[in-house]
């Protein structure tokens, strides 16, 4: 789920129990991550295809650009908490 918090336009991602955020745009060409997929643990981008691990948001092998920022999510009473840094 697409959000923007300040400046920032982030995801919200389900991942089996876990909600985390991540940067919206891909580190390698800034598409969209919002119209990609999640599964096994892993988010994937809509146009080249690349996917990130959820865990560190490390890309999968054959690609060299940065990672997914990744900022974590608490769920509180009163809602959801980011951490951004
Ligand atoms: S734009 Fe995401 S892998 Fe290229």
């Amino acid at each position: 789920m697409p959000v923007t918090v300040g400046h920032r336009s982030l995801l919200l991602v389900r991942d089996g129990e876990r909600i985390l955020a991540t940067e919206r745009a891909c580190p390698h060409e800034g598409a969209d991550l919002s119209l990609g997929r999640c599964g096994g643990g892993r988010l994937f981008c809509p146009r080249h295809l690349a996917s990130f691990d959820l865990r560190d948001g490390s890309v999968s092998p054959g690609w060299s650009f940065r990672p997914l920022r990744l900022f974590d999510v608490e769920v509180a009473h009163d809602g959801l908490w980011l951490t951004l840094d």
